[in-house]
């Protein structure tokens, strides 16, 4: 395997490598993202998804190091076990304690939450304002941690999160409390709604409403015609929590935003800025959602 060269990266070898690291990973989207954006960019990279079984994980790292790679995406159920594996961590992975990217920096592994990029992009993009506002967010399991950093960085008042096992949520609030000082956080119960306020962002970050998920419980909104609604699943693309809230007068935003921008931030570690990034965007959600509905087609 030749050196990579770090200064233009990627010149003075046929390929980089990167992978997927998870368990099971067949479902996927990352190697038809990184083929699309390899194609875009012409940049030659061989893009692995590998399915590590428990216990692997160290050695499987260990292997992607010796072939000299760029970085790996992190899915489940390794988010947080591989913290354990890596040099040193960024400051969002080491709040949230799950990291989804890693970047092999000159052979110092690094691990990075590109979902808390995707998240702000996402919400930047539609012109969400957070600062001073208030936030209700369903589920407090990684995705949750994401969105709870990012309201956090984006000085939100209030986050009330509601979560089907509360002592989980307990501990988010616990744990982002004392590391933002503008922003406060609170647990709810399920479909209620803190009195009196104003809501202007709804979250959901629970797997409620996922093609193939059961519909256990439902979601309530505060009608609002300047609020939003974002929901981090992707399939389908109008998920029962879009509909719902728009059903309310809310604005909805779907998962499809924030996994393209994700992506894009990660491509970004790995390889420097991207030119023309909303026109690839914008070219990436549209590859993606045709993507989404061949595979509606054939399940
Ligand atoms: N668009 C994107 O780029 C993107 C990125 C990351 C994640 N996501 C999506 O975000 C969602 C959450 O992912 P995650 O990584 O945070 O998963 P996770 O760590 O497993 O957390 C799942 C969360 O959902 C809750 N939950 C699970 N089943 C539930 C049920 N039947 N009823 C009520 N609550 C339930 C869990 O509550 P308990 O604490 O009670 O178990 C927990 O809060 C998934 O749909 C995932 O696809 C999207």
């Amino acid at each position: 395997m030749r050196k990579r060269s770090r200064t233009a990266a990627g010149q003075g070898r046929t390929s980089e490598v990167a992978a997927l690291i998870g368990h099971p990973v067949s479902h996927s989207l990352s190697p038809a993202i990184f083929s699309f954006l390899s194609r875009r960019f012409s940049r030659k990279i061989q893009y692995d998804a590998l399915d590590i079984s428990p216990g692997e994980l160290k050695r499987a790292l260990g292997l992607l190091r010796s072939l000299d790679f760029i970085g790996c995406n992190i899915t489940i159920p390794y988010k947080e076990k591989v913290i354990a594996c890596l040099d040193r961590v960024s400051d969002e992975t080491r709040v949230i304690g799950a990291a989804n990217v890693v970047y092999n920096k000159d052979g110092e592994l690094i691990g990075y939450n590109s979902d808390v990029l995707g998240i702000l992009e996402t919400l930047r993009e539609a012109r969400v304002r957070i600062s001073g506002r208030e936030v209700v967010l369903y589920g407090a399991g990684g995705a949750a941690r994401a969105v709870a950093y990012a309201m956090g960085v984006l000085g939100a008042k209030d986050v009330w999160i509601t979560n089907r096992t509360p002592h989980r949520a307990r501990a988010l609030t616990k744990k982002f409390g004392s590391y933002f000082s503008k922003t406060r956080y609170h647990v709810l119960a399920w479909e209620s709604f803190p009195l009196g306020r104003q809501i202007d962002l709804w979250v959901n970050a629970t797997p409620l409403g996922m093609a193939g998920f059961p519909r256990s419980r439902t979601f309530s909104f505060i009608p609002g015609k300047n609020a939003f609604a974002l929901d981090l699943i992707y399939r389908p693309e109008e998920t029962p929590f879009l509909k719902k809230a728009s059903a309310e007068g809310l604005k909805t935003i779907g998962g499809l935003d924030m996994l393209v921008w994700q992506a894009i931030g990660t491509w970004e570690l790995w390889f420097g800025k991207m030119s023309g990034k909303h026109e690839t965007k914008v070219a990436l959600k549209k590859f993606l959602k045709q993507r989404l509905r061949r595979i509606d087609r054939c399940t």
